[in-house]
């Protein structure tokens, strides 16, 4: 009796383990990801800032040639800034005159193309007040 009850019950209790560790796995992989979401909240350079950068503004500030002497291909040549001196003020988006620029709508210029909306200026902003944070070593490059 003992030896069939168990006989029946244990691939039975194998099997839900197994599973219960499938679905471990499965919280494990997708809680993962929903949380890296969460704490992502503060404005992620290289999935919100590079891609506007790259897709708006590098086709003219760019490498020596860059208007106005500004260049944002890289940390360095950003925040160096422009013939009138830096225009990100890590920390200070209010006196920032990138943020200025694109919110009057005057970057990128009418002719090429369109303007930002409020919610990429917000971007800019939110990234620039958390203090224009840069990873090491990203090298942008017009599209
Ligand atoms: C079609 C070319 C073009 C594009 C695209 C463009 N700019 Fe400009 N930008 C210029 C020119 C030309 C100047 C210099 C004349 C002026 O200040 O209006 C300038 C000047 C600036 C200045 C002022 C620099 C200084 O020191 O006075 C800022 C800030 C700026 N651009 C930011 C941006 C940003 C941010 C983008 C993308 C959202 C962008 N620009 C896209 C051509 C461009």
């Amino acid at each position: 009796m003992q030896n069939r009850v168990k006989s029946e019950l244990f691939p039975q209790v194998q099997s839900l383990v197994r599973r219960l560790g499938q679905l471990c796995l499965l919280l494990y992989i997708f809680g993962g990801l929903i949380m890296g979401d969460c704490q992502a909240a503060e404005i992620e350079f290289k999935t919100s800032i590079a891609p506007l950068l790259c897709e708006h503004c590098l086709r003219c500030h760019q490498g020596s040639k860059a208007k106005a002497g500004l260049d944002f291909t890289t940390a360095m040549s950003a925040l160096k800034g422009g013939e009138g001196g830096p225009v990100i003020l890590p920390g200070n988006p209010a006196e920032s005159l990138l943020i200025a620029r694109i919110k009057n709508g005057s970057m990128p210029p009418e002719e090429d193309g369109r303007q930002l909306t409020p919610a990429e200026v917000q971007a800019f902003s939110t990234w620039i007040a958390d203090g224009a944070k840069w990873p090491a070593g990203v090298v942008l490059k017009a599209k």
